[in-house]
């Protein structure tokens, strides 16, 4: 089995992405680190620890990280989350509990003791595998595949109009992982965008009899409403499902392309804009591939399968 890493900030995307990923048999899920990002560190550790719980894995550690991005303070997204990340229904809390070592030590120790085969996938700012990279910049020699959702490569944001909520939340540490990976996967927000859910179509599978399904129902519903009524969208954009079902299926990445990616840590309205050199003109190493296109067959399917279908 492939062993996985996620790196997290649950999150109701990131909890289908981890419901996909733990549903996967082709791979072992070997942790969940936890970082700040859509709310707070005590709710996304929370958060993390239930859905171990939920996907029938409590074995899976689940590790604590960074509270706040390296520099700059920056908004969360509880907006779009709720206060808790999971929608404020008040669900039972998990019994188990967070591991006693540091997530970003635990991502330097996990990437020794899988040399070579770890399949590392952030799913939230990169806060911890920044700290990770400052500790130890050898980190991505060790890590077989790096798969990250994050960015807008043609300046569409979602935080702001330039910058996608996991570069903007924390630019300096997304600066320092994009310059360190030599090749790193990336599903971006305009991937999302344009490989939403259905709304008819997830709630059909919502409605399947399982426990995954009931517990995300009741955790999605607020952020479903907001997509429908707020944004009028047609589809709902799930963003971490879909980095997830790259990073598991990595042909359902149908169409990509190689380019260099620069991280905007400055500018007026451009702060965490992820900027591609799409015309080759700064001379700089290809870093990223980015899937433009992604099967949605394969894509529908893995989460129809999370969510117990
Ligand atoms: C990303 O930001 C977060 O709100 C989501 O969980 C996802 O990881 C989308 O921009
Ligand atoms: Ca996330």
């Amino acid at each position: 089995k492939i062993p996985l890493l996620i790196d997290t900030d649950p999150g109701v995307d990131d909890a289908l992405a981890i419901l996909m990923a733990l549903n996967e048999p082709s791979v072992q899920v070997v942790g969940l680190t936890v970082a700040a990002g859509n709310v707070g560190l005590q709710h996304t550790v929370a958060n993390a620890l239930k859905l171990v719980e939920v996907g029938n894995a409590p074995q899976v550690p689940v590790f604590k990280g960074c509270d706040a991005p390296l520099v700059h303070p920056s908004p969360d997204a509880a907006d779009v989350h709720g206060a808790d990340g999971f929608g404020d229904v008040n669900y039972p809390k998990a019994n188990g509990t967070v591991h006693d070592e540091h997530a970003v030590q635990a991502i330097l120790r996990l990437s020794h003791e899988h040399t070579g085969q770890l399949l590392l996938v952030a799913l939230g700012p990169l806060t911890n595998i920044a700290a990770a990279l400052k500790i130890d910049p050898t980190l991505p020699q060790r890590i077989a595949r790096f798969v990250v959702m994050g960015g807008a490569v043609t300046a569409h944001g979602n935080l702001t109009p330039a910058a996608e909520f996991n570069i903007a939340f924390d630019p300096e540490a997304a600066k320092v992982v994009f310059d360190a990976f030599p090749m790193t996967e990336l599903v971006d927000w305009e991937a999302t965008i344009a490989h939403g859910l259905p709304h008819d179509q997830i709630e059909t599978w919502l409605e399947q009899d399982s426990e995954a399904a009931c517990f995300y129902e009741l955790i999605s519903r607020r952020t479903r409403n907001w997509a429908k009524s707020l944004r009028g969208f047609g589809d709902w954009h799930s963003a971490d499902s879909l980095a997830m079902t790259v990073a598991l299926e990595p042909t359902a990445a149908l169409r990509t392309e190689r380019r260099p990616l620069m991280v905007e840590t400055r500018g007026e309205w451009t702060r965490g804009a992820t900027v591609i050199d799409w015309n080759r003109q700064t001379g700089r190493a290809d870093n990223v591939q980015i899937a433009r296109e992604v099967d949605t067959g394969a894509y529908f399917g893995r989460v129809k399968r999370a969510l117990g279908g």
